[in-house]
């Protein structure tokens, strides 16, 4: 059955590997990939599959109110996919607002859309919401977030993302729009913008550059394999029961310091260092403002309903993604020019 999916930020870091994934896996499918490429969103992510029949990119702004409603009815999409966010905390803490009007206000956007072009036929029709775990807050030395942990978001990234998660719910409740919602845990993997904490040690190690550790490296965080989430994502988009929300989690939880010296040792053995050698690049920096202690998610509820498990351990994923940026150093060379220069030295330079 031709099906046309409209997925949202797919030329940033976790959207690109899902839409390679959903291209290459159901040739049926169209798959439109409708992003205004922000300093995160790259098509160099997607080279391998940009002369795909059943591929099309359209630059477009979520915050665009009018524009989303005309490309819904041009393309007439039956599911939506909306990954497209700003999507990094230390941004948010800098300018809140941003984060407001594409993470809120163009979600509501595309609600809207999605609402007028489905309004008289909701069979078949499905809009999935891709949220994260940070909208249930910060856990303590024990527990995990379930499905029916109350929201209690803390930074502008998070409380942004809760808000679009309740507009998403409203829709439902309120106009009957068939959605689905997951929460998903810090992803890592190729192809993620070096702002993030493993891409910036990465980038950092083989330039023999500082290695920034918040605070005292304490704070916990669940980490999964991209491709994990995004087979995650098909799941759930095709199986996930209507109005129900699903966590995804790795099961594999570790502080910053522990995981940036896992990091350093496999650096070493990639880059034929001396052990030890990259760890001596680790310091500790001013803390984040309000920063969370820990996130755990309890994905059980995926698990035993949909049957989803995470495919890789920590050490082999944490080697192949070593792999990719060694192995594509042009990539990496050309996202850490002009804009990311600047951030990076607002950011850190003299913190
Ligand atoms: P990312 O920052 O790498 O990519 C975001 C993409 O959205 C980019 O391609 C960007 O160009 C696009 N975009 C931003 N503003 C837009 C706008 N106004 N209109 C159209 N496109 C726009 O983000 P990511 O890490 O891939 O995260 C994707 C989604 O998954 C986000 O919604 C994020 O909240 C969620 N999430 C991320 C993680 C994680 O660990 N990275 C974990 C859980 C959930
Ligand atoms: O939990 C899911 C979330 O994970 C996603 O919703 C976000 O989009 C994603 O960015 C990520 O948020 P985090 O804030 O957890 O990720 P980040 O890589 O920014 O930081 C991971 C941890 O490392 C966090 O405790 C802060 C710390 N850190 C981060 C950076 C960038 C450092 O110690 N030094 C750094 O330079």
């Amino acid at each position: 059955m031709k099906k046309t999916i409209l997925i949202t930020g797919g030329a940033g870091f976790i959207g690109s590997h899902l839409v390679r994934l959903m291209v290459n896996k159901y040739p049926d499918y169209k798959i439109l990939n409708l992003d205004t490429l922000t300093y995160a969103g790259n098509l160099e992510n997607l080279r391998d599959i940009e002369g795909r029949p059943n591929y099309t990119f359209i630059k477009g702004d979520i915050t665009d109110g009018a524009e989303m409603l005309r490309i819904f009815r041009e393309h007439r999409p039956e599911g939506v996919i909306h990954l497209a966010a700003e999507s990094h905390v230390d941004r948010s803490i800098s300018d809140p607002l941003a984060f407001i009007r594409t993470n809120v206000i163009g979600t509501v956007n595309l609600l809207n859309a999605a609402r007028e072009l489905w309004k008289d036929n909701w069979e078949g029709k499905r809009f999935y919401h891709i949220s994260t775990d940070e909208v249930y807050g910060s856990l303590g030395t024990t527990g995990y977030f379930t499905e029916e942990t109350s929201y209690d978001p803390r930074s502008p990234y998070s409380a942004s993302k809760a808000s679009s998660d309740h507009m998403v719910r409203a829709w439902h409740h309120t106009y009957n729009l068939p959605v689905v919602i997951s929460n998903c845990s810090n992803n890592y993997g190729p192809n993620q913008f070096p702002e993030k904490l493993i891409p910036l040690a990465i980038n950092n190690i083989r330039h023999n550059k500082l290695i920034p550790v918040y605070g005292k490296g304490e704070n916990v965080r669940d980490w999964l394999y991209v491709e994990d989430h995004a087979n995650a994502i098909d799941l759930i988009f095709h199986q996930g029961k209507n109005g129900e929300t699903y966590n995804i989690g790795g099961n594999n939880e570790w502080t910053n310091i522990d995981l940036i010296r896992k990091l350093c040792q496999v650096m070493d053995k990639a880059l034929n260092r001396k052990p030890g050698e990259s760890e001596k690049l680790i310091t500790f920096v001013k803390d984040r403002a309000g920063h969370d202690k820990r996130y755990a998610i309890d994905s059980s509820k995926l698990m035993n309903e949909l049957g989803w498990r995470p495919s890789l351990q920590f050490e082999q994923g944490l080697e192949k993604t070593v792999k990719w940026y060694l192995d594509n150093e042009e990539w990496l060379n050309s996202v850490i020019t002009g804009e990311y220069a600047n951030y990076y030295a607002q950011q850190y330079d003299n913190r």
